[in-house]
């Protein structure tokens, strides 16, 4: 029996092996992203990879800068050859839930230029409705937390601002200085119509559900890897 670090261990290396030299890459940011991120700069070393990589977080910069894979500004990119990352629950659509991490915000907007973007995960995130588990997170301009929230209940949600773990004391704050909070929705049956409608909510800087977003997924099962 594969352990979970196994599991996502053998997406990640599946997706870094369809990185090809003179790609434009981004990088996603959690665990799984973690050992595909890994795979790549092992293959940079080996294979003479020539690659140039958009990061998505502080947490995958640091990583890239540790193991030496180039990046580049993201604010330099409008268009990248693949972009690959992790999710916290999967449809059978390829819809997601995305930012346990809080990278979300920037997270869409690497996956935004890709010509391909890739999910990785392990098995236990794929689900038939998304939000019963996970909250959508939100990341949210500090002013309109009052607006946002009241907005986001008002769609059938109980929000609930990030709290720190040990190590930070108050709310989390995104990489780009804005405050986190989630949304518990205890199911989302149409998260297309959700989608579009926290994207009317001035303030609301970015939200987790990336809908029609993802071109493959790469589920890694005890029994081997899907693809879909
Ligand atoms: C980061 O904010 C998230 O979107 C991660 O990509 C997502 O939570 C998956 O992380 P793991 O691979 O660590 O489960």
């Amino acid at each position: 029996m594969k352990t979970m670090d196994e599991l996502k261990k053998l997406a990640g290396e599946r997706a870094a092996d369809k990185i090809k030299s003179g790609m434009n890459v981004g990088l996603g940011t959690g665990s799984t992203a973690t050992f595909m991120i890994e795979r790549l700069a092992e293959r940079i070393q080996n294979e003479n990879l020539e690659i140039k990589a958009v990061s998505t977080s502080w947490s995958t910069t640091l990583l890239c800068r540790k193991l030496g894979i180039p990046l580049m500004e993201m604010g330099e990119a409008s268009h990248l050859d693949i972009a690959i990352d992790g999710a916290d629950e999967i449809d059978g659509k390829r819809n997601l839930i995305k930012g346990r991490g809080a990278a979300h915000l920037l997270e869409k907007i690497v996956a935004a230029m890709a010509d391909t973007y890739i999910i990785i995960a392990d098995d236990r995130k794929k689900v038939s409705e998304l939000g019963k588990k996970f909250a959508v997170p939100l990341e949210i301009l500090p002013n309109a937390i009052g607006l946002v929230t009241a907005k986001v209940e008002a769609l059938g949600a109980k929000v609930k601002v990030r709290q720190g773990a040990p190590g930070k004391d108050g709310p989390v704050i995104s990489d780009s200085g804005n405050l986190i909070a989630d949304a518990f929705f205890d199911g989302i049956k149409d998260p297309e119509t959700l989608a579009r409608n926290l994207e009317h909510i001035p303030g609301l800087l970015g939200h987790g559900l990336f809908v029609g977003m993802a071109d493959r997924v790469i589920l890694a099962t005890p029994d081997g890897i899907i693809e879909f």
